[in-house]
């Protein structure tokens, strides 16, 4: 378990913000059944998730890799100097690093992550790196209104970066509910730096939520271990599998945990019937064109300004200004 040096203040807000067993029961007791994917990120599954993160059919993460490093310079220099960079979720690796590396005279780093330990190890490790960065971390869950800190010195300019598509993973409407959120966090002259999945042919992305070694299927499934361990149940994961399709119509993976056979289990002390061959929806994946993330910012009052994608046009990284934001202060 790491420590954060004494000089390191860690802003906790996270009181109370996940109710795991209402969120479970509710979705359970749904028709059909889902439960929220926050959920699959235990610890465990954060381990899990790290590994899809190295396979060969998870492109994501390596084209995002691959985009930042051709392109930080030209990032760094659109962002401009003294950036107050706020991440959504704990700095995540060689992108966080890349981009502090790059940023003219940041004034400081502050992630918003809910989970206290990777949020600790995460600017641990960052903080031996740039010292000269003022770290602020922030234990709370980012999709909710949460007061940040000030930093020392005063920034030009607000950046919340959302890197690894993770925004792909809540439905339009939560979408722009979060990007309106940022807007309103990032200020009138601030910016958003969002990783974006891109649309491509559908068995690419197909096969990056259904690799050969099976981890991504362990990865859905663990949610039922962590259902057992943390809310009574008795699920046996044997009788469950993992699905995880395309839908062209509203380009996105969906997730499902579908039942082998007719049974029930019970959760926090109630019982569901789940019917052989029902599907629970745990997890939507959402890949956008151009086109649809600049309607969807749209939609939150902000403009794609610049987009930068990696050789073989996978994934983009997006950068959005407040939609009215005024012209002398790019
Ligand atoms: C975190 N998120 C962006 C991943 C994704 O691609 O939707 C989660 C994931 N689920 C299965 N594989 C990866």
């Amino acid at each position: 378990m790491s420590t954060l040096p004494s000089e390191i203040l860690l802003y906790d807000l996270s009181a109370d913000t996940l109710d795991m067993r209402s969120d479970v029961l509710a979705g359970l007791a749904r028709s059909p059944k889902r439960l929220p994917s926050k959920y699959l990120y235990d610890a465990r599954g954060s381990q899990l998730f790290e590994h899809i993160c190295e396979l060969p059919e998870y492109y994501l993460t390596r084209a995002e890799l691959a985009l930042m490093e051709t392109h930080v310079a030209q990032i760094a220099a659109t962002l401009g100097p003294q950036v107050l960079l706020v991440e959504y979720g704990s700095g995540s690796g060689l992108k966080t690093e890349l981009l502090l590396e790059r940023l003219a005279d940041a004034v400081a780093y502050v992630p918003v992550e809910i989970s206290r330990s990777a949020l600790t190890a995460s600017v641990e490790r960052l903080n031996g790196r740039f010292a000269h960065i003022e770290m602020l971390p922030v234990c709370a869950d980012f999709t909710q209104p949460v007061r940040l800190p000030e930093p020392a010195r005063p920034q030009r300019r607000s950046v919340i970066y959302f890197p690894g598509s993770t925004l792909g993973n809540f439905a339009p409407d939560a979408a722009v509910r979060l990007l309106t959120h940022m807007r309103r966090e990032m200020g009138p002259h601030g910016a958003a730096l969002i990783g974006v999945d891109l649309v491509k042919p559908p068995a690419l992305i197909e096969s990056a939520y259904n690799d050969a070694a099976g981890v991504t299927a362990e990865f859905t499934l663990n949610l039922l271990h962590r259902l057992n361990r943390e809310l009574h149940g008795d699920f046996d994961p044997e009788k469950f599998e993992h699905r995880a399709r395309y839908v062209g119509e509203t380009e996105r993976i969906e997730t499902h945990i579908v039942s082998r056979a007719d049974q029930r289990v019970t959760v926090a002390g109630q019982r569901f019937h789940f019917a052989a061959g029902e599907a629970m929806l745990v997890e939507i994946s959402c890949k956008y064109s151009r086109t649809s993330f600049a309607r969807l910012a749209a939609r939150a009052g902000m403009r794609v300004s610049h987009v930068w994608t990696d050789a073989d046009g996978l994934f983009s990284v997006q950068c959005l200004r407040p939609a009215r934001q005024s012209t002398q202060t790019q």
